[in-house]
């Protein structure tokens, strides 16, 4: 069950850079997190939520001579965006909602649990979440957390 909590998001960003850090220090992150902006989720599943979105981010650009990847977070409207996007060579719009079933995966070694995991966390959550394609030419995966 979701436990909704409000918290700050620069501090929040700044230990999942440092988790991404150890686990792909090949791989530089650019984070883009608006001063002063404040969250109201459950901190555990949106990590897990956006842990998933740059492993597999760090996974599509690992063959590149300068992998990087970029997570923004802003205030909008609706509620505040949060984007992973990176230089891979993106998701196929023909496959842009396969990707979230069960087992789902085109890496050798890939499982395809994470973004099932993912979209269980965002239905239950009540997060909107989306796979596009960035201006970077990679993949884009958005997620939405409501204003409430
Ligand atoms: N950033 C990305 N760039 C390109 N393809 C991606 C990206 N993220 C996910 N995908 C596609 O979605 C599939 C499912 O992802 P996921 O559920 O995390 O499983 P896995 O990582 O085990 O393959 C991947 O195998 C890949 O085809
Ligand atoms: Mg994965």
């Amino acid at each position: 069950v979701p436990c909704p909590v409000r918290f700050a998001a620069g501090p929040f960003a700044q230990e999942l850079e440092r988790l991404f850090k150890v686990a792909w220090p090949s791989c530089n992150l650019a984070l883009t997190v608006s001063d002063a902006l404040v969250l109201d989720a459950d901190p555990d599943l949106l990590a897990q939520v956006l842990i998933n979105f740059l492993r597999n981010a760090a996974q599509a650009t690992r063959h590149l001579a300068d992998p990087h990847v970029r997570l923004a977070m802003a205030a909008q409207s609706e509620g505040v965006l949060m984007k992973v996007e990176d230089k891979g060579p993106g998701i196929p719009e023909a496959s842009s909602s396969d990707i979230f079933l069960p087992f789902y995966s085109t890496r050798r070694d890939g499982s395809g649990i994470g973004l099932n995991l993912v979209r269980q966390i965002a239905v239950a959550s009540g997060w909107p979440i989306e796979a596009t394609s960035g201006a970077l030419g990679g993949a884009l995966m958005r997620l939405l957390l409501p204003r409430s």
